[in-house]
């Protein structure tokens, strides 16, 4: 018996597996005691740049939980860094951008930059990562999709109506074009340079297309994020996730992807009939679920691959990120479950 599990690469491609595997969205964080302890210690950007620590918080979820899969511990906001808006991580709070664009003007003055130069700390962090990793399981990169990267240098932050960014491509749908074209660069750039460090997979997040109508998505978003998937390196699965998008699936199937992200907004089997049973989906359970009993862990999870019906190509997870607060017990439970209740 081979030592490698490469069930989450076969379920990407959507190739029959023994059971279905299983990794979380933020499967490394606050919820974790040795990350707790090592962000004592250290800036969340120093934690980003220094290999070392990225392997080490990368790795000890794997090992902890049993998951198929390992994420690379990095942000999705890296990569707006270089273009000198002033990106910090205040303890506790999220992500604050000091200098949001909020003009055509702002939009070109940001820097130009090469993501191969400017965060070789994440490909460092890719290499060591796959050596420690040592093909047990596989590496999945990722980067924030055109839209949410967008929001973020617009809105400063998190945000819950996205006034500005709206404003911004009603009103200057050029600048808005402009601003689109440059992050489809870096971030296909960036992804690229993943996988050419070791990344085996790759997730763009659009946590927030939710946001949009149907329309907005097709004309605002989508032909960015087409046009990033349409540029990775050939062979390497894709993940398009986003979250809060029942309504807008068809539209999301169309900009891509060898696997759709579903959350918790949507019955796994409808979202599956959605987006068309030729593609893999990824989720979907309600992060909130964790905090349950074991029973009720369990019963959900198998309400899941009920709907998944044994179909290949289901990706068992979260429909978002594991929450702070969650206990690590209870993401223990939910990984056995899924393996054992789907072996085949
Ligand atoms: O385990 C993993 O999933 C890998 C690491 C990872 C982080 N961020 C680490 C992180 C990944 C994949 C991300 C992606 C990310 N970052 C997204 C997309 C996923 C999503 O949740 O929608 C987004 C929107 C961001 C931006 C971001 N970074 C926010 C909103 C926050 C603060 C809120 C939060 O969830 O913690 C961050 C900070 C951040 N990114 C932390 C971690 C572990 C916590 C930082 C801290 O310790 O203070």
């Amino acid at each position: 018996m081979t030592k490698t599990n490469h069930s989450f690469l076969a379920a990407c491609r959507r190739e029959q597996t023994s059971y279905t595997p299983v990794w979380l969205m933020r499967q490394a964080g606050r919820y974790m005691e040795d990350y707790r302890k090592l962000r004592a210690q250290h800036d969340f950007l120093e934690l980003c740049k220094r290999p070392d620590l990225a392997t080490e918080i990368t790795v000890t979820p794997v090992e902890r939980l049993g998951v198929d899969a390992a994420i690379l511990f990095a942000d999705i906001l890296l990569i707006v860094e270089p273009m000198g808006v002033g990106l910090e991580y205040p303890k506790g709070d999220g992500p604050v951008i000091h200098r949001p664009v909020r003009s055509g003007k702002d939009i070109d003055s940001l820097n130009d930059f090469d993501a191969a130069q400017e965060l070789s700390f994440v490909y460092d962090a890719v290499r060591k990562i796959r050596k420690a990793l040592d093909d047990k399981v596989p590496l999945i990169g990722f980067a924030g999709a055109p839209f949410t990267l967008a929001s973020y240098l617009i809105e400063g932050g998190g945000s819950r109506n996205y006034v500005h960014t709206k404003k911004l491509f009603y009103g200057a749908p050029e600048a808005w074009k402009r601003l689109m074209e440059r992050l489809v660069k870096v971030v296909a750039a960036y992804l690229n340079c993943q996988v050419a460090a070791g990344a085996q997979a790759v997730q763009l997040f659009d946590s927030w297309a939710g946001c949009l109508t149907p329309g907005d998505y097709e004309q605002f978003a989508m032909p960015y994020t087409k046009a990033v998937i349409a540029a990775i390196t050939p062979g390497v699965p894709v993940i398009n996730f986003s979250t809060g998008t029942a309504g807008t699936l068809k539209q999301i199937r169309a900009a891509g992807g060898d696997v759709i992200g579903l959350d918790w907004r949507v019955n796994l089997d409808e979202g599956w009939a959605a987006v068309g049973h030729d593609v893999a989906v990824q989720g979907n359970l309600d992060p909130v679920a964790l905090f349950a009993s074991p029973k009720e862990i369990k019963s959900r999870a198998a309400d899941i691959l009920r709907r998944a019906a044994g179909r290949p190509g289901h990706i068992f997870n979260l429909g978002h990120g594991v929450l702070p607060e969650t206990p690590v017990q209870n993401v223990i439970t939910l990984v056995e479950a899924v393996h054992e209740l789907s072996a085949k």
